[in-house]
């Protein structure tokens, strides 16, 4: 890539200039998508010769990786460009870019232009392996460079990633989303679905062993509709069957699945599989079908209940967490009561549960609304509430017990005590040597609160 050594020469020049090599920082905002997508970003930028900083205030490229999921999410963004302006007024030279999904809606990338004019770079959710080029022109020129693709391109391979953890990795298997569920910005931000080859995953899962992985995420939006659009027979059962086979890794996560395409065959697989821990998210959005039909989210309650029934059936210990959005337009009680009923009869083990969001251009933007904010809110609590008390009992069965758990780092609230999660993805904390980090080790589980355990280790 030409642009690459181009941009890495400038960085010399400026290095030989101010003494020390340009540094960057990027604020990823959303899901593991963005998160992966930030390692990419993160990845080109050392190749150019870009060192990571540990503030935003000594950076000299700051990139905001964005979301657009909820309202919440945007405002975020925004309000947080705000604050950046001092630092560009302070350092002339530092480079304020904002990628992401937001950067896919045109008034969104019309506004940033005109609240942040000192934002120099933008550029899409399509194009971000063209960020060498980019750089290169700015840092040529000084110019500004918004730069969004409409349309999607082939899917682009090898680009060099910096993973955040030595041990666990993301993978992406396919690119985003043909449901358009009605609420949902994805679709229109993130493009139609294109999956990876096997032969592309399976030979990067390799090398990420070769590297000291040992846990793996497999990604999409939908990975259950992993290979539809190969057209050569290719499903997320067959690849999850194709990495079981990669010696040396150890455990294998995926989200997130779609009820609507979860298959037979997938549960077949999971169950005969070594590496594929007994966990699953499995958004359910609401529990009446009603409100399901106007989502456009293919299923019914019952068709939920009872592919809860077989999955449960031939893994008896899985642990589940769902999606929930309350306060879709039209919502009546009677409906809020069937998620209820639904969370009742399903006991998840975590849930996410969000206000619904207005999203400008998807179809739920349109459809009338006649349930109040208060009332919403006020949804969410009874639903918290509910989904509290279903985690802490599914916790308190965890109490003796000694779970294997892949210690990920310090705990974020205490330095003092570390963090790992059991095959059930639950998160646990424990006393121990950060010489653990990054092994699986025994931990006894001593206490159960409705989010987390913690545990001694057992070694
Ligand atoms: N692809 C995943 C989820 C993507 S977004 C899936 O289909 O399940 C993550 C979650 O955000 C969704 O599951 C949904 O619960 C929530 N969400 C998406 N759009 C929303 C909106 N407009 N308002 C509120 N919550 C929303
Ligand atoms: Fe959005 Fe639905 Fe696609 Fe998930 S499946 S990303 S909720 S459109
Ligand atoms: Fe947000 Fe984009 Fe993920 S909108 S939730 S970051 S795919």
């Amino acid at each position: 890539m030409p642009y690459i050594a181009q941009v890495e020469e400038m960085n010399k020049r400026f290095q030989a200039e101010k003494g020390y090599a340009p540094k960057y920082i990027i604020l990823t905002y959303g899901c593991q998508m963005n998160e992966h997508d930030s390692e990419t970003l993160a990845g080109m930028l050392e190749k150019m010769g870009y060192e990571k900083a540990l503030a935003e205030n000594e950076a000299d490229l700051i990139l905001l990786n964005t979301c657009c999921i909820r309202e919440k999410a945007e405002s975020k963004v925004l309000s947080h460009l705000g604050e950046l302006r001092k630092l560009k007024k302070d350092k002339p030279w530092l480079i304020i870019g904002v990628c992401g999904c937001m950067t896919q809606q045109k008034d969104i990338v019309e506004t940033i232009r005109h609240a942040a004019s000192y934002v120099q770079l933008i550029f899409g959710t399509y194009n971000m392996h063209h960020l060498p080029e980019y750089l290169a022109q700015i840092l040529s020129d000084d110019s500004n460079c918004y730069n969004i693709f409409a349309k999607e391109e082939e899917i682009v391979e090898g680009l060099p990633a910096k993973r955040e953890y030595p041990f666990k990795a993301l993978v992406n298997i396919i690119y985003g989303c043909n449901n358009f569920c009605t609420y949902c910005i994805v679709p229109y931000v993130r493009g139609r679905e294109r999956s990876r080859s096997i032969a592309n995953i399976v030979s990067e899962v390799e090398a990420l062993v070769h590297d000291g992985v040992k846990e793996i995420t497999l990604l999409g939006q939908n990975v259950n509709s992993y290979g539809k659009d190969l057209k050569d027979g290719t499903n997320f059962a067959k690849l999850i069957a194709e990495i079981e086979k990669v010696r040396g890794l150890k455990r294998v996560r995926y989200m997130t699945s779609h009820p609507k395409d979860f298959s037979d065959e997938l549960i077949e697989v999971l169950k005969k599989s070594q590496k594929v821990p007994h966990y699953l998210h499995l958004p359910v959005q609401s529990g009446s079908s009603r409100i399901l039909k106007r989502m456009n989210r293919g299923y019914s309650k019952e068709d939920y209940l009872e592919l809860i029934r077989k999955i449960k059936e031939a893994l008896p210990d899985i642990a589940i967490t769902t999606d929930i959005i309350v306060g879709f337009p039209g919502e009546t009680e009677e409906d809020f009561q069937e998620t209820l009923d639904l969370v009742r009869k399903v006991e998840f083990d975590n849930a996410f549960s969000f206000v619904y969001s207005k999203r400008p251009g998807t179809p739920a933007a349109v459809m009338e609304d006649n349930v109040s904010a208060e009332e919403k809110k006020e949804r969410l609590a009874r639903l918290n509430a509910l989904l509290a008390e279903f985690s802490h009992k599914k916790n308190q069965a965890y109490l003796g017990k000694t779970e294997e758990v892949l210690v990920e780092g310090l705990s974020k609230n205490n330095a003092e005590t570390l963090m790992g999660r059991t095959k059930s993805n639950k998160t646990v904390i424990f006393s121990g040597d950060e010489a653990l980090i990054g092994k699986f080790i025994p931990v006894k589980i001593t206490e159960a609160q409705s989010w987390i355990l913690k545990g001694e280790v057992a070694l």
